[in-house]
């Protein structure tokens, strides 16, 4: 079984990726530096453990690290549309500036969901770091919180792609690039 030979092609390599992480890493630093209080930096499960992982070493700054899961894809291709927080914060965020990290912003609704639950947790501002940003899928509209900022890796075509957390049943994710499926490991 090999997962590259799955790929049609690649859109992000490993090394690109890592260059784009060290920009973000360093807009966080730069935005977040004034402040006393510590961002929170939370991962949205399973997706964007690996860009969490390697995106809080490029923050040189104090911060703390949580995980949240949300549920809407199960193991399909389509989103069901009814997100579902099925694992919760350790962190009380109360007061606390967020930041949510994400592998993927397709229809909105994981982050819809997510900040409007930051938000009613107390966070003073909700800001959002995606590697990816799908916006031809876009179907909800969500708001920062406060002076929250949005960042984004780069803008991802309307394709199936996997890799670099990105998973097709649960698969793929420790690809160290982003690549598209080929249509016949998926129908
Ligand atoms: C994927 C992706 C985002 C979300 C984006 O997660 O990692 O979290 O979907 O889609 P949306 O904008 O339409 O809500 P998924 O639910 O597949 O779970 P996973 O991270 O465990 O793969
Ligand atoms: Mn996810
Ligand atoms: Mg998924």
């Amino acid at each position: 079984m090999d997962l590259n030979s799955d790929m049609e092609k690649i859109l992000w390599t490993e090394q690109q990726i890592s260059e784009r992480v060290t920009e973000l890493g360093s807009e966080i630093t730069r935005h977040f530096k004034p402040e006393t209080a510590s961002p929170v930096i939370v991962g949205v499960a399973t997706g964007a453990f690996l860009f969490l992982a390697d995106l809080v070493r490029k923050i040189h700054l104090p911060v703390t690290v949580d995980f949240i899961r949300v549920e809407s894809y199960g193991s399909g291709t389509v989103s069901n549309g009814q997100p579902r927080i099925s694992f919760d914060l350790k962190i009380d965020v109360r007061g606390k500036h967020v930041i949510l990290v994400e592998d993927i912003v397709d229809t909105g609704n994981t982050l819809y969901c997510l900040i409007d639950y930051m938000k009613s947790k107390g966070a003073s501002s909700v800001s959002v770091c995606t590697l990816l940003d799908k916006p031809a899928r876009r179907k909800v509209h969500f708001e920062l919180v406060g002076e929250g900022k949005y960042y984004c890796g780069f803008e991802c075509p309307d394709e199936f792609v996997v890799g670099y957390g990105l998973d097709f049943a649960e698969l793929y994710r420790n690809l160290p690039y982003v690549g598209v499926l080929k249509p016949e490991v998926y129908k």
